[in-house]
């Protein structure tokens, strides 16, 4: 008998753009997996709104990141790429989840009590969304509303999953044991946390606003080999890795041994008696090699209508999947009255 394919479930959220660290932390494992497991992969659009974003530009990013997904290699005959706001069911199962989770957990994420001193230092403000506290709920509802296996995404993502866990088999032991299957975490061994340029102890982040400290997916040439050369290293010369001591360095060589697909030490090897700048020389070369072909299937997808189509059918598979779920939900918890 045929093993049923596991099912591998991820998103990005719809804020600003597609960024190297997005690429090797997820895209790049998303393109890996397709080949042997059912893979379900949309934009977080409802994440997206957790902080304030104009209209145009989260329009903007919506379709930007559907076409960058398809020239990044994601195949619509391998995988289900989707719009989370498309399939309503979500919002429900999120609901779902909120009740049973607790304001001391979502108050715990790192990743909230990061962007709320954030929003607070920045803003002068005490002013919160509250979307930001239920965020991870939302993004349990994403992964368990499609019985995902596993879910790749970078290092700094753990913590969600691990709520997403916790959640789950709380609803399982109060329920029903096959309510929610158990998702397990993939961060790639390396590449899980690609750091800013300008300030390598921090993670490279689309939201940035020094445009300096990440690489965008779509920049050219010129722009890379610029951010390359500025990026922050040390005052020392030697080339090796110590992500606490050196962490420029390291840093880049963590770049350069992901899209080289070599490992840190053979990394190291090569540029045992080069100096910095020859460093930064390959790995410009190294990120401009993996993003230039890219760039160009992007802007040919771009020119043609093809995409919202292939927006729609994904949609139309993931809803039939969302379907499925939230009704034996429903009916488990008792929603649903006429099921006993
Ligand atoms: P987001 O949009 O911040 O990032 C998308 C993915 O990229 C990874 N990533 C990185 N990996 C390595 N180095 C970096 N500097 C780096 N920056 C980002 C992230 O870990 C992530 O895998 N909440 C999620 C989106 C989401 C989601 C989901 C993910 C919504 N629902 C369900 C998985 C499953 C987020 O904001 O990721």
């Amino acid at each position: 008998m045929e093993q049923k394919k596991p099912t591998i479930v991820s998103g990005i959220t719809a804020t600003g753009q597609l960024t190297l660290g997005n690429y090797i932390g997820a895209i790049k494992n998303f393109i890996e997996l397709q080949e042997d497991n059912n893979l379900i992969i949309f934009v977080a659009n409802l994440h997206a709104i957790t902080i304030p974003i104009s209209k145009e530009e989260l329009r903007n990013n919506i379709k930007n990141m559907i076409a960058l997904y398809y020239a990044c290699g994601l195949d619509p005959k391998k995988a289900i790429i989707f719009i989370q706001s498309d399939i309503l069911e979500v919002t429900l199962l999120s609901h779902i989840l909120l009740c049973n989770a607790t304001v001391g957990e979502l108050s715990r994420m790192t990743q909230f009590k990061d962007k709320s001193t954030k929003i607070k230092a920045e803003n002068c403000t005490e002013f919160i969304p509250t979307g930001l506290l239920t965020y991870p709920a939302l993004m349990a509802a994403d992964i368990l509303l499609y019985d995902a296996d596993l879910v790749p995404v970078g290092k700094d993502q753990k913590q969600h999953i691990e709520l997403t866990r916790n959640i789950a088999k709380r609803m399982n032991n109060r329920y029903q044991q096959d309510l929610f299957k158990i998702p397990t975490d993939f961060i790639p061994p390396i590449g899980g946390k690609i750091m800013d340029l300008q300030n390598p102890t921090k993670k490279m982040s689309k939201s940035s606003k020094d445009i300096k400290s990440f690489i965008s997916l779509l920049d050219p040439c010129d722009v890379i080999r610029k951010k390359i050369r500025s990026a922050v290293t040390d005052s020392e010369s030697k080339i090796t890795y110590n992500p606490e001591k050196k962490p420029g360095v390291s840093n880049l060589l963590t770049i350069y041994a992901v899209l080289k697909k070599v490992s840190i030490e053979t990394a190291v090897k090569e540029f045992v008696q080069q100096d910095y700048g020859q460093l930064k020389e390959q790995v410009a070369i190294a990120i401009i090699d993996t993003l230039e072909p890219l760039q160009i299937k992007y802007q040919k997808l771009m020119q043609y209508q093809t995409i919202d189509e292939l927006i729609e059918a994904g949609a139309t598979k993931a809803q039939a999947i969302a379907n499925k779920k939230i009704t034996k939900v429903k009916n488990i918890i008792g929603l649903n009255y006429k099921k006993k």
